[in-house]
């Protein structure tokens, strides 16, 4: 049984003081991590106030991108090492809009993927089309492409430990969602590559979040997809009334 984790990127938005009032408004009001896990994925200069706020509470704590060498001369990067020394859990890697804005290649996510499983950080692992390439109708080799480069070298119990986000670049910040059906289509493909590059047990552990305009109003219907584990919340995580009603989708 796989546990559903609802992840909020805050993206670049928030500083240390509303990081602080963020988690104090939500931490008593969170689900238990068994049932549903609640992460917060901060921007690197929120980081350390989430993960000293959130402690001995629901929260799990992500950040949104990091380098795939520990230290050295890479100035404006974030090291995992010093992610998981700070216990930090979880770090978004290969956004759109990392690989738009960024020029992040496959090569690049997969080399972050092995830095952050050798420091003990779990990623998220984010694939999606472009519209254009949705409307080519090649969405599925588009990301079963992506899919097969990130995990490129990485073992079953890395894969079976992974998070793995499903972002339609055109559902993205656009209020347009992807149906729950065709989330679900894309999120069956991805779990079916991973069993094809792994095997079934594999493919059953792996998590898979949808993203891309999920709010309150239409994270139930997503979630009772059956291959949908969860959603990577973007503009609706950022205020903490929205958060809750989005972690605690279940009562
Ligand atoms: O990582 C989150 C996604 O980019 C979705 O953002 O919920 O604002 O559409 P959004």
């Amino acid at each position: 049984m796989r546990t559903p984790i609802i992840a909020g990127n805050w993206k670049l938005h928030m500083n240390p003081e509303q990081t602080i009032e963020f988690v104090n408004a939500v931490k008593g009001k969170l689900p238990d991590p068994s049932k549903v896990e609640s992460v917060i994925a901060a921007p690197a200069v929120d980081l350390y106030v989430l993960k000293k706020t959130a402690e001995g509470s629901n929260l799990h704590t992500g950040a949104e991108n990091a380098y795939f060498e520990v230290e050295g001369a890479f100035t404006g990067e974030t090291s995992p090492k010093v992610l998981n020394e700070m216990g930090i859990d979880y770090c978004i890697i290969g956004h759109s809009e990392r690989r738009g804005y960024f020029h992040e290649t496959d090569e690049d996510i997969n080399k972050k993927a092995k830095a952050l499983f050798a420091n003990g950080v779990t990623p998220i692992i984010c694939c999606g089309e472009s519209l254009e390439t949705r409307e080519a109708n090649k969405q599925d080799e588009w990301v079963v492409a992506q899919i097969k480069a990130a995990l490129d070298g990485l073992t079953e119990e890395q894969v079976s430990k992974l998070v793995i986000a499903y972002e339609p670049i055109w559902a993205i910040g656009t209020g347009k969602t992807a149906s729950a059906d065709q989330a679900e289509e894309m999120c069956k493909t991805i779990r079916e590559t991973v069993k094809d590059l792994y095997n079934e047990e594999t493919a059953e552990n792996v998590r898979i979040q949808y993203g891309g305009s999920v709010k309150p109003a239409n994270v139930k219907e997503l979630m009772s997809k059956p291959d949908i584990d969860g959603g990577l919340v973007g503009g609706a995580s950022l205020d903490p009334e929205s958060f809750l009603a989005l972690v605690n989708y279940q009562d």
